[in-house]
């Protein structure tokens, strides 16, 4: 079996390649020219690698027409909230655009491939505290460009499943960390920073936006396990929470990091840069309807993520 996976270069796109390498499978991706190589150093020799601009249709349906996959997965996007209130259009481009020119490039490759289009909780943006643990069955209220660029890659897997009968999964993945992760995300961000911090690379003062937010944290290496089981499990066009079900509150996370760190004294202040028009208050998801479909649950307790993020920083910063 073949699986493509779009933004192979990427956090999730990494891990998810050396999974699937682990359980037998040939892997290609796609990568930009511009892309960064280094998450997939260590297994670049083992996949197929395809220069690839997602935004370009005819790129994508040659990329997908030279790999031919079984599988695909549909990760490459705009995946930071905080710069899509500054590039709304860029944001829908990347995202939108690009999930067409994927499900386009299978239908003019005349292969039917399942597809795993990777959509998020954003998707629910404003939850009110009698809607969690959040279900499937939930009203969408996106509160950033972002989201809105999710809901419409959601709305297009199905449409492309009803109108072409694609084969198309729907994930709806809540917060993912670990090792690799984008310094731009909080948890990644934060650790970044105590790093930092120990090496005297910066003043004992860690900036922060909103505190308060409380996410529903998984670790990215169950996260991609749960995407080979959806694809191998789950129901065209039908969406699935994944998720942990255990939600933090950012300030928490954020003590947790601080308390790891042999520096005390440690301050915080606040980057009025880092708070967004409006953000997502709490995102505590309900991921029953996945476990059901396909026996999944997350393994990885959320403090082993945090140590590894940490470490992974740790040795980066010289
Ligand atoms: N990035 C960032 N930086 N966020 C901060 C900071 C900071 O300094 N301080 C507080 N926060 C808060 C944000 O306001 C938000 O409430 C929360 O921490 C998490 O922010 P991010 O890590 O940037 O993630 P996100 O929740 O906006 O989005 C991530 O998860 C989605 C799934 O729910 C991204 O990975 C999305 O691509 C993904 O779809």
């Amino acid at each position: 079996m073949r699986a493509l996976i779009t933004g192979i270069t990427g956090f999730v796109g990494s891990h998810l390649a050396e999974y699937l390498l682990s359980q037998g499978l040939e892997v290609d991706g796609t990568y930009r020219w511009r892309s960064r190589m280094d998450n997939i150093d260590s297994i670049k020799h083992k996949i197929g690698l395809i220069e690839c601009d997602l935004r370009d249709p005819f790129s994508t349906y040659s990329a997908i027409k030279r790999s031919e996959p079984d599988y695909i997965f549909h990760l490459a996007a705009q995946s930071f909230v905080r710069a899509s209130f500054d590039h709304p259009a860029g944001t829908i481009d990347s995202n939108v655009h690009g999930t067409i020119n994927v499900l386009e490039g299978v239908r003019h490759a005349e292969i039917n491939p399942v597809i795993q289009v990777a959509c998020s909780s954003e998707e629910y943006g404003f939850v009110t505290p009698q809607e969690v643990p959040i279900k499937e069955t939930n009203p969408l209220r996106p509160l950033s460009p972002y989201a809105v660029s999710k809901v419409a890659e959601e709305m297009l897997a199905y449409q492309y499943h009803k109108s072409y009968g694609l084969k198309t999964i729907i994930t709806r993945t809540f917060n993912h960390e670990g090792p690799r992760r984008g310094d731009v995300f909080v948890t990644s961000n934060f650790a970044k920073q105590v790093a930092e911090i120990e090496k005297g690379k910066r003043s004992p003062i860690i900036q922060v936006g909103n505190l308060n937010a409380q996410r529903d944290y998984t670790d990215v290496r169950d996260v991609v396990r749960a995407y080979y089981l959806a694809v191998q499990k789950c129901d065209y066009a039908e969406a699935y929470n994944i998720c942990s079900g255990r939600p933090w509150v950012i300030r928490d996370m954020l003590n947790y990091l601080v308390s790891k760190s042999h520096k005390k004294d440690i301050r915080v202040e606040v980057d009025q840069s880092r708070m967004r028009p409006s953000d997502v208050e709490i995102l505590h998801g309900d991921y029953s309807k996945f476990h059901q479909k396909t026996g999944w649950k997350p393994e990885i307790p959320f403090e082993k993520t945090l140590d590894d993020t940490l470490d992974y920083w740790r040795a980066r910063i010289v």
